[in-house]
C-alpha cells in the first residue's frame, strides 16, 4: 500500500457507503484504511472497489487526477482498530445506522484519539447530539452525510453538535471539497436534515395527489423527473425563483399570493397505508417488478444515468 503526503483517511465500516468513501478519498490522493468487524466484509469491499474503479476507468468516469492503480495502492484494509486510527486526519464511520451500536463505537473512537483528528458519522437521521454526548473529543465530531451513490452525487450534508468546533466544520468542509463533493453547511441540527426535509415534502404532496385521485402514480413521477427535476439538477428551487420572474423580488410580487393560496389547500402528513399503498405498488411493480433481479438492474441503469449527468454537470461547470 502506498503513503501519501495529502494523509491518511479510516473508513469504519466496509459496507455499501464505506467502499464508496473509500473510493472518493482515494480520488482525492489519501491513504485509504478499510476498518470492518467483519473481515469478509474487507475482502468483499477491496474486491469490488477494485471492480468498480475498472469500469469506472473504462468508461473516463475515474475522479481524480491518478489513475486507477495508484488509487487502488492508496486503499487497504485493516482489522485492527487502534492501529487504524494511529496518524489518521479524519474517521469516516459508516456503520449500520442503529444509536446505540454508533454511541458505542464513538465511545471506543473517543479513548484512543489524539486532539486533532475529525470524527465523521455518515448517519442519514441521527441528531449529532445524540450520536456524540459525553464524549471527551466532541469538538472533534460532526455528521458528514452523504447521498447514494455518493460517487455520482456530490451532496454532502454537514451537521454539527452544538459544541463542534468551528474549525472541525471547516476542515470537513474542505476535506470534502478536495475529494470532489460537493458540502453544505447545517448550522445548527434538526431532525430530517436539509435533504430529507425537502424530499419528505415531495414524498408527502405526492402522495396525498395521487391518494385524491388527480393523478396516476406514474404521471406524479413524470412531473418531478420529465419536469421539476430537470431544472433541479442544475439550479435549486430559490435560483429558480430568481430567473423566472425579474429577479427575487419580482417573483414574489407576483407570485407568493398564488403560491400561499396554494399551499393552504396542502393536506394533513399521509399515513403511507391502505390502499393507497396497494395502487402505488402495483404501478410501480408494473414498471419494475420487486423481485432482487430487476430492482438491481434498474438501479444500475439509474447510477448509469447518474454518472452521466455528473459528467454532463462537469462540463458545465468548467465552461
Ligand atoms: P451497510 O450495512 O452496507 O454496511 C455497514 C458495515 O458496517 C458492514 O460492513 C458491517 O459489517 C459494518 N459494521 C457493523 N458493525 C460494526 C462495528 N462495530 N465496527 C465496524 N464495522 C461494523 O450500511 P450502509 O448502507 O453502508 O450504511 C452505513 C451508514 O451510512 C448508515 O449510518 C446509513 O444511514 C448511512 N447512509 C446510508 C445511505 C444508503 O443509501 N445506504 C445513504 C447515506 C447515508
Amino acid at each position: 500500500m502506498a503513503t501519501s503526503a495529502a494523509g491518511a483517511v479510516v473508513i469504519l465500516g466496509s459496507g455499501l457507503i464505506g467502499r464508496s468513501w473509500a473510493m472518493l478519498f482515494a480520488s482525492g490522493g489519501f491513504e485509504v484504511k478499510l476498518y470492518d468487524i467483519e473481515q469478509q466484509q474487507i475482502t468483499n469491499a477491496l474486491e469490488n472497489i477494485k471492480k468498480e474503479m475498472k469500469l469506472l476507468e473504462q468508461s473516463g468516469s475515474l475522479k481524480g487526477a491518478l489513475n486507477m492503480e495508484q488509487q487502488l495502492s492508496l486503499i487497504s484494509g485493516c482489522s485492527h482498530l487502534g492501529k487504524a486510527v494511529e496518524g489518521a486526519i479524519h474517521i469516516q464511520e459508516c456503520v449500520p445506522e442503529n444509536l446505540e451500536l454508533k454511541k458505542k463505537i464513538f465511545a471506543q473512537l473517543d479513548r484512543i484519539v489524539d486532539d486533532t483528528v475529525i470524527l465523521s458519522s455518515s448517519s442519514s437521521c441521527l441528531l449529532p447530539s445524540k450520536l456524540f454526548a459525553g464524549l471527551t473529543h466532541v469538538k472533534q465530531c460532526i455528521v458528514a452525510h452523504p447521498v447514494n451513490p455518493p460517487y455520482y452525487v456530490p451532496l454532502v450534508e454537514l451537521i454539527p453538535h452544538p459544541e463542534t468546533a468551528p474549525a472541525t466544520m471547516d476542515k470537513t468542509h474542505a476535506l470534502m471539497k478536495k475529494i470532489g463533493q460537493s458540502p453544505v453547511r447545517l448550522l445548527r441540527e434538526i431532525d430530517g436534515f436539509a435533504l430529507n426535509r425537502l424530499q419528505y415534502a415531495i414524498i408527502s404532496e405526492a402522495w396525498r395527489l395521487v391518494e385524491g385521485g388527480i393523478l396516476s402514480p406514474n404521471d406524479l413521477d413524470l412531473v418531478m423527473s420529465d419536469g421539476l427535476g430537470m431544472r433541479y439538477a442544475f439550479i435549486g428551487p430559490l435560483e429558480t425563483m430568481h430567473l423566472n420572474a425579474e429577479g427575487m423580488v419580482n417573483y414574489c410580487d407576483r407570485y407568493s399570493e398564488g403560491m400561499k393560496r396554494v399551499l393552504k389547500t396542502f393536506g394533513p402528513i399521509p399515513e403511507f397505508s391502505g390502499a393507497t399503498v396497494e395502487k402505488v405498488n402495483q404501478a410501480m411493480c408494473r414498471k419494475v417488478p420487486d423481485d432482487p433481479g430487476h430492482l438491481a438492474a434498474r438501479r444500475q441503469w439509474r447510477d448509469d444515468c447518474l454518472m452521466r449527468l455528473a459528467k454532463l454537470k462537469s462540463q458545465r461547470a468548467t465552461q
